[in-house]
């Protein structure tokens, strides 16, 4: 398609971008672009939906892939490797290190230089104008704390930067400094290093394996690895409360426990005791297999479980509409369904079949990493609440399987190593039932938690740090020292339609008035993080559309580049039981269930766990959820 026949149909700021398209590219850019501008693709028909997200995942995989640091071409032969290794090595068959631990965290869109402007406007500032809880907004009946929770544990399965030994100070300006808890804070700068490759010349590396291996249960590292095992029949180790066990000092033993909470703590111990439940499952199948061979089943089951849980359950309860429900499902199983593929196994390409197994993985010419700007976007510390509500589970539940309110806790309590002795007194079942009766948080502006401006941050191994440290203040410098582009540059990254004046953002008044005392009209300095929470949101989602775009691509890719979902998703890596165990897992509640029946019973009334209990379970539709319209 000729460029002076659709560039006046195309906003100027793709111009440039459309130079390097194909002709395929440009009719489907333009599309999507039409779409975009007349904000409809989430509210067309659930067919076309889909259509419209298939083809701007195509255009992502395509334009938001860039590669950070060296590529690694040593080729190994992967029926040597059938399981998962501790360090995320031997997964790509052509490059033995890709998505390894300590490999560099790759890249959505070009960085953006800000060394000039890390302290344009002061991130405290930002923090405090923007982003401090006022009055805690929740997101009603649609998301819960254990929603909340989850999604810390997946990023501590995904991502954390390694620091620099060097420290930065940041101090509160004089006219905001009354409004904030800590008057300066220091912290450890991200560490920058060379990557010696074409393209992109310094990048940041990722401590834990990108991976959807479940490191936080089993660890980034062999070392770690073998601290959590019990070398018995395969199994982990676990405390006979059902809590995750303690090292000498108080740190809870598991994976990664690095900046985490009682709530991360009860879902680790949920999820190691599925792993041995998976062991004995498979030990009684099969009673010659050794401890190691055990260990490596139970592992790949368990990451497969958690990995469809987060795809089928987690992801459509944050994203309540039929489209994306229809979306996550054929993520998994394919358009043609779970029954088919159940018993042709999987037909057809991605859309048909699904990305998990496919007969090759693919990662679309760009080695697998997580990214810079997929680590923005997660920056969601609103979803936790001040206080965990605690509820009475020895009494008789209330309408709806409510339990009584005891009293509250505050998350200050509920935090490291005081976290762990407080979760010895509330038990396994009351934090979960508990959490699960809470709403989270909204991802708004104004409502981050004021505990995370005064809070005791890890080292890697879980033990207090002596500064405190401003974390929403932080968060603002860390995209900028990253060079995550800001805001409207981000949107621009996403091919998305940029914002010309704060109205197109946000409909809030008073938004609006600080925007422009703190921005003033240029809207390109708009930070990210605070655009991400002012944005209109899409009606269903709890996340910002610019946030989901980047969900698109980086949800798709940690299950179509993983060998063991794709190639090696089949009962000869998995055993025939290990695979059965998979496939016939599909939320949370059945895990939950597996384990503690009677919580389910008695507590659990909505049909996801993620959404607070106590609201009525999904309705029966009798329109088959594709041609449903909106
Ligand atoms: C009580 C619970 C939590 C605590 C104590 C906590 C604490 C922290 C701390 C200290 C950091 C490092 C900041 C830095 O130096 O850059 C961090 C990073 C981060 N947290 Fe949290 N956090 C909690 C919950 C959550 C939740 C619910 C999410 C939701 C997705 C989340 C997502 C992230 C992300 C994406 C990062 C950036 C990781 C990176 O830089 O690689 N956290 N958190």
């Amino acid at each position: 398609m000729s460029l002076c026949l659709v560039k006046p149909f195309i906003h100027p700021s793709f111009h440039e971008v459309l130079k390097h398209m194909s002709f395929g590219d440009r009719l489907s850019f333009l599309a999507v672009h039409t779409i975009d501008k007349l904000n409809l693709w989430h509210r067309l028909p659930v067919l076309l939906g889909l259509l419209y997200l298939q083809a701007r995942r195509t255009l992502h995989e395509k334009y938001n892939l860039i590669m950070v640091g060296e590529r690694d071409n040593t080729p190994f032969n992967p029926d040597q490797y059938p399981y998962r290794t501790s360090n995320g090595e031997y997964n790509n068959p052509e490059s033995v290190k890709e998505g390894s631990q300590l490999t560099f965290f790759g890249r959505n869109m070009p960085p953006m230089d800000q060394k000039d402007e890390l302290m344009s406007p002061d991130p405290v500032m930002v923090a405090a104008k923007f982003l401090a809880r006022r009055t805690f907004k929740d997101t009603g009946k649609q998301f819960n704390v254990i929603a909340a929770s989850w999604i810390q544990f997946m990023i501590h399965d995904w991502i954390d930067h390694l620091e620099d030994t060097q420290q930065v100070e940041l101090v509160a300006p004089p006219e905001i400094a009354s409004e904030c808890p800590l008057k300066s804070f220091k912290f450890f700068k991200t560490k920058e290093v060379p990557t010696n490759a074409q393209g992109i010349k310094s990048g940041h590396l990722n401590i834990r394996t990108p991976w959807w291996d479940a490191s936080a249960i089993y660890g980034s590292d062999s070392n770690k690895s073998s601290k959590v095992r019990s070398f018995v029949d395969g199994k982990l180790k676990i405390g006979d409360n059902n809590l995750l066990r303690h090292m000498h000092n108080g740190i809870a033993l598991s994976g990664d426990i690095r900046n985490s909470w009682a709530g991360v703590s009860v879902l680790q111990a949920l999820f190691v005791k599925e792993h041995n439940a998976v062991c004995d499952a498979l030990k009684s199948e099969y009673p010659k297999l050794t401890d190691d061979e055990l260990y490596h089943y139970a592992r790949l089951v368990t990451s497969a479980v958690i990995a469809k849980i987060h795809t089928i359950d987690w992801t459509v309860e944050l994203l309540k509409t039929d489209t994306m429900n229809a979306g996550m499902h054929a993520n998994w199983y394919g358009l043609l369904g779970k029954r088919f593929k159940s018993i042709f196994g999987h037909v057809g390409g991605t859309a048909l079949g699904g990305l998990v197994g496919l007969d090759k993985p693919n990662n679309h010419g760009v080695p697998y990493s997580l990214t810079e700007d997929f680590t923005s976007v997660y920056r969601m510390h609103s979803l936790l609440p001040d206080t965990l509500t605690l509820r009475n589970i020895n009494a008789n539940p209330g309408p709806n399987k409510s339990p009584a309110i005891l009293e509250d806790i505050k998350m200050e309590e509920l935090i490291g190593i005081k976290g762990e002795e407080s979760l010895a007194s509330i038990g396994f079942e009351r934090q979960l039932v508990s959490m699960g009766h809470q709403a989270s948080g909204a991802l708004e502006l104004w409502n981050y938690p004021l505990f995370f401006r005064d809070l005791v941050a890890q080292n890697v191994d879980g033990t207090p740090r002596p500064d405190h440290v401003d974390l929403a203040a932080l968060e603002v410098y860390r995209d900028r020292e990253r060079n995550v582009p800001r805001y409207n540059q981000f949107r621009r990254g996403m091919l998305m339609i940029p914002i010309s004046k704060w109205e197109d953002l946000t409909d809030d008044k008073e938004a609006i008035e600080t925007l422009r005392e703190v921005y003033g009209d240029d809207v390109e300095k708009l930070d990210l993080i605070v655009g991400l929470m002012a944005e209109k949101k899409i009606k269903g989602f709890a996340i910002s559309e610019t946030a989901f775009f980047i969900f698109i691509i980086m949800a798709s890719r940690r299950l179509e580049a993983d060998r063991f979902f794709t190639s090696y998703f089949n009962e000869k890596t998995y055993t025939k039981k290990g695979f059965a165990w998979v496939n016939n897992t599909e939320s949370l509640r059945d895990v939950i269930t597996r384990h503690f029946p009677e919580i389910t019973t008695k507590w659990l009334n909505s049909t996801s766990a993620f959404s607070v209990w106590d609201s009525p379970p999904n309705s029966f539709n009798f329109i088959p959820l594709l041609l449903r319209i909106p």
